[in-house]
């Protein structure tokens, strides 16, 4: 494991933000060429590629180390276990430096708001209770607070949009009011780019008793993260989306709710003592991993978070600050072309949602692929969000480390001929 950690810190320059150049090669995908052009990966919002460092700890773990956990008294069986609860230490360290067993691993992020829907919500909320979310959320926050509510009679409320397409907060003292349970709000929008500040929204909530949840699967990847100072009481993050591979994901939550939630799949490993009659609860955080979890996954989500904790999440911000900088002006010189998100990279994220007049945003994506650009078209499991923006679908391109300004430059030369070609 270490000896892959040599790769992070050779593309880590931590005086200077990326040294991104070195960082591509740690990348094997990106050598590929689509259509006969290079490769542009435009589309780590929906799933990051894969560092070496990750794919050989993969392959590492597999051919080396494999063996199912906490169950065998066998060498492997140690080996294996260790593996996967050291990820759960870093996890911790990454996410603020929390107890590593308020540290949940679930499948990803949507995995983990679905455990807390089913067993927070189903414990905590009745008829009469509100729960709390924007207009911003993609599907993963919105589905799962829907079925509870029409399980439970609850009542599903929304922080609309400000012309900045951020949250408007005129009314929070209306829509935060003693009904309210929980306040689950995404940190990043994966369609607008919004990154949004949660801390003085969670005071409000906490003031009036109620439990908050931030869906960080788009902000974790790309800045830093500190749940004290977010002052959120569950946090979800996917590790697809963040250089580690896919089937392993977070959920954190702060001890006193966790210990005393039910949990959420029943099985092997979550138990103490099982009868026909009863069955006892094993302790935190394996109440909540039933089964045997996704171990290589996690454990190559742990080679994925050294990778990006060696290059530092606030270099991984500056860059990405520069690149979107980069793409939000040469975009913004389009007429034809409107941007949907905020125009203050101090305000959003890297993912940058637009659409051209008169043609499809599908069509727009096709032709790009057609070019070697990989980006995402459709309504990014936002269609509450494309409703309120008049829309039914956008083009997005999203930005990580291992882009650079000259594939905007190469998107922006493209997406002229593509207006060309669809303009009647
Ligand atoms: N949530 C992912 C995206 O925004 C799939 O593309």
């Amino acid at each position: 494991m270490q000896g892959a950690t040599a790769a992070a810190g050779a593309a880590a320059n931590t005086s200077q933000g990326l040294d991104v150049a070195k960082l591509r090669a740690d990348f094997p995908i990106l050598l590929r060429t689509i259509n006969g052009h290079p490769l542009v990966y435009f589309d780590s919002a929906a799933s990051s590629q894969k560092p070496t460092h990750v794919i050989q700890t993969l392959t590492d773990y597999y051919e080396r180390h494999h063996a199912n956990v906490h169950r065998g008294m066998h060498t492997l069986a140690a080996e294996a276990t260790d593996m996967y609860e050291a990820v759960r230490r870093k996890a911790a360290r990454f996410i603020g430096g929390v107890d590593p067993s308020t540290v949940i691993f679930t499948r990803n992020a949507t995995e983990a708001i679905n455990l807390v829907a089913y067993s927070w919500g189903e414990q905590n909320i009745s008829a009469g209770d509100e729960i709390l979310i924007s207009v911003m959320e993609h599907h993963a926050n919105i589905v799962p607070w829907v079925r509870l509510c029409e399980k439970t009679g609850a009542t599903l409320k929304t922080i609309p949009l400000d012309e900045n397409y951020g949250l408007d907060l005129s009314d929070i003292d209306t829509l935060i009011n003693k009904n309210t349970k929980l306040v689950a709000l995404t940190r990043m929008s994966n369609a607008l780019g919004t990154i949004n500040n949660l801390a003085p929204i969670f005071k409000k909530a906490h003031a009036v008793g109620a439990v908050t949840l931030v869906d960080a699967a788009q902000s974790a990847p790309h800045m830093p993260t500190d749940v004290q100072e977010l002052d959120c009481d569950f946090l979800a993050l996917s590790g697809h989306k963040a250089l580690g591979p896919t089937g392993a994901g977070i959920l954190y939550g702060k001890a006193e709710l966790l210990d005393n939630m039910p949990p959420f799949l029943g099985g092997g490993e979550m138990i103490e003592l099982v009868t026909f009659e009863k069955v006892t609860y094993n302790h935190v955080p394996h109440k909540f991993e039933a089964g045997t979890p996704a171990i290589a996954d996690v454990v190559g989500f742990g080679a994925a978070l050294d990778y990006l904790m060696e290059l530092g999440m606030e270099n991984i911000r500056e860059h990405e600050k520069e690149i979107t900088a980069y793409a939000l002006d040469k975009l913004s010189q389009f007429e034809w072309l409107k941007i949907y998100g905020p125009a203050d990279v101090d305000k959003r994220g890297a993912a940058v949602s637009f659409t051209v007049e008169g043609a499809h945003p599908h069509d727009i994506a096709q032709y790009l692929d057609s070019y070697g650009f990989a980006v995402r078209a459709g309504h990014h499991c936002a269609q509450p969000l494309m409703k309120a923006l008049g829309v039914t679908a956008t083009t997005r391109a999203s930005f990580y480390i291992y882009n650079t300004l000259s594939e905007v430059d190469s998107m922006c030369e493209a997406l002229a001929e593509a207006r060309d070609f669809f303009k009647v």
